[in-house]
């Protein structure tokens, strides 16, 4: 099948795009406004995208029904956040975390997670979730988009990164400890359980 997403023809029952690029990470952002209320929520249009120095981005699409996503308004005024990467034991609370509260409601408290200091940022972190990325706000970039709001990639330089011993195995971080889980399309969601490895070719294979 061939389908244009200007005219969305797909002619399938639900738009199938986000199914097409999957697993998306889950970045689960943790923010503070300008008042000290603590926000936290989930964002799939997320990944690292540079390792030198470490870079991470998200986009934040549109409003909810209070407007700007308070994730993106916290960190454009305070300009730093934390990137904790949701599990399979936490898929329940980093759901609950997507309810469009409003802005005065501390959504770690709303989860029922504890929050802990960063080292490096304002913004504090999930204790629950085994790793952290502090970011210092590096730069916003706003995309066209067919709807309210903003479609903005919000992109982050990592500045402290935290790292469970227990999801440590003789010094590597092993996927089967941390178990992330990842987003499909549709309502769909995936965990990492299989890994698998390949040596890259160097070019005395040719
Ligand atoms: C797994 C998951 C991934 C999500 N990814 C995104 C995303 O990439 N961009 C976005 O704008 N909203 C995304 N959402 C919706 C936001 O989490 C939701 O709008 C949330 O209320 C935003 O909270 P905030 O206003 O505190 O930032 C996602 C929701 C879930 C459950």
């Amino acid at each position: 099948m061939f389908y244009d997403p200007r005219i969305n023809d797909h002619g399938l029952p639900h738009d199938p795009f986000k199914s097409c690029v999957a697993p998306r990470p889950i970045g689960w952002i943790s923010s503070v406004a300008q008042d000290g209320t603590v926000n936290l929520a989930p964002y799939s249009f997320f990944n690292a995208v540079a390792d030198n120095p470490p870079m991470v981005m998200f986009v934040a699409s549109g409003n909810d029904i209070y407007g700007l996503k308070h994730t993106l308004s916290n960190i454009e005024s305070t300009g730093d956040f934390v990137c904790n990467i949701g599990t399979w034991a936490l898929r329940h609370q980093l759901n609950k975390t997507s309810t469009p509260v409003s802005a005065d409601i501390n959504e770690m408290d709303y989860a029922k997670l504890n929050a802990i200091p960063s080292k490096n940022v304002s913004s504090p972190r999930i204790k629950e979730s085994p790793i952290h990325l502090e970011c210092e706000y590096d730069q916003t970039l706003d995309l066209p988009f067919n709807g309210e709001g903003r479609n903005s990639v919000c992109f982050g330089r990592v500045v402290g990164i935290h790292i469970s011993e227990e999801i440590l195995s003789d010094g590597l971080i092993d996927m089967e400890k941390f178990r992330p889980i990842a987003r499909l399309g549709y309502h769909q969601y995936t965990v990492v359980e299989k890994v698998f490895e390949m040596i890259r070719p160097t070019i005395e294979d040719v």
